[in-house]
């Protein structure tokens, strides 16, 4: 298998399951649904969908089920990047290569874009649930993807990375608990997510909660590192963002050697965790290797 290929392919498998979700753009009022179509459409990786359907298969489940719940991830995404990207934020002007919703629809929208998306993502997951035959594990994924998005998760850690701008702290905890906050607590929902409604034995979830918690960390330190040294053409977002807002981050913390160590050290022990799996992991280890040579 080949890790562009498989991107690719599962994008666009998540993007039509988008399109049949998601409300349609001319319904009334049609600026917010048109704002909500604008951020979702805009060309994301999918990275959090994509994680998640793969780790039902790496439990030898049928990721097609799991659709509609991915959906409702990526939209709690979408909804993040909406929001981090605003003027009271990080204020960028670019995203997914194309202008922030805020720079096209103006912040009030935006706000309501963020909200709604993050709202809707929640009427489908209930509706997911009431169809649902395994009622239990519905509730379970609801509370954690709720969980992970709010003030002990995904709010959490960009609280704390909002005051912690501008202050030169050098905090090795702190920046953990940013990462882990900001987010990887929506990666560990994705896959967490994904392997209840599989079914996951109790060692089964442990193996995909290490190996979700060990990807969102590197994933992060990645961004970290892609906004020093990155292409802002190829990332569809502005290089420098957390120079210019004085962000605490692993390459200011430890340096550029050091911040690629640890994204090192992360996915050999995320590879390791995926050994005991009964199904199909070679599209979670793919994603791994998408990781140090990451150029979006
Ligand atoms: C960007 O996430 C925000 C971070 C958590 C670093 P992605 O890099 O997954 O963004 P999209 O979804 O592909 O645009
Ligand atoms: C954002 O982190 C994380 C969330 C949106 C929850 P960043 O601020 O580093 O993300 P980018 O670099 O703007 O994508
Ligand atoms: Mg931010
Ligand atoms: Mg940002
Ligand atoms: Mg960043």
């Amino acid at each position: 298998m080949e890790l562009k290929q498989y991107l690719q392919e599962r994008a666009v498998i998540v993007d039509q399951a988008l399109r049949e979700i998601m409300p349609a753009q001319d319904l009334y009022p049609p600026k917010i649904h048109e704002a909500m179509h604008y951020s979702v459409f805009a060309g994301g990786k999918r990275l959090r969908p994509i994680l998640c359907l793969a780790a039902a298969e790496a439990l030898g489940r049928d990721y097609q089920p799991l659709l509609p719940v991915a959906c409702a991830l990526e939209m709690i995404h979408t909804y993040s990047l909406i929001h981090d990207d605003l003027p009271v934020m990080d204020d960028d002007d670019y995203r997914r290569g194309k202008l922030t919703n805020h720079k096209v629809f103006g912040e009030g929208i935006a706000v309501l874009t963020g909200d709604a998306l993050l709202t809707y993502a929640f009427e489908i997951l209930a509706r997911y649930g009431e169809k649902h035959q395994e009622k239990k594990a519905v509730w379970q994924v609801l509370q954690e993807i709720a969980t992970a998005a709010g003030t002990a998760g995904m709010i959490g850690g960009q609280v704390v990375d909002l005051e912690s701008e501008g202050r030169n702290l050098v905090d090795k905890e702190l920046l953990v608990y940013i990462h882990t906050h900001k987010t990887g607590a929506l990666f560990r929902a994705s896959l967490r997510a994904g392997a209840l409604l599989a079914g996951a034995s109790a060692e089964e979830l442990a193996c995909l909660t290490l190996y979700a918690e060990k990807f969102g960390l590197a994933f992060q330190i990645t961004d970290d590192l892609l906004d020093l040294v990155g292409n802002q053409k190829k990332l569809g977002k502005p290089v420098g963002s957390d120079t210019k807002n004085k962000k605490l981050t692993y390459p200011t913390l430890y340096g550029l050697a050091e911040a690629k160590r640890f994204v090192r050290e992360a996915i050999e022990e995320a590879a390791r965790s995926l050994t005991k799996l009964p199904g199909k992991t070679e599209p979670l280890e793919l994603l791994l290797r998408y990781l140090p040579e990451r150029e979006f």
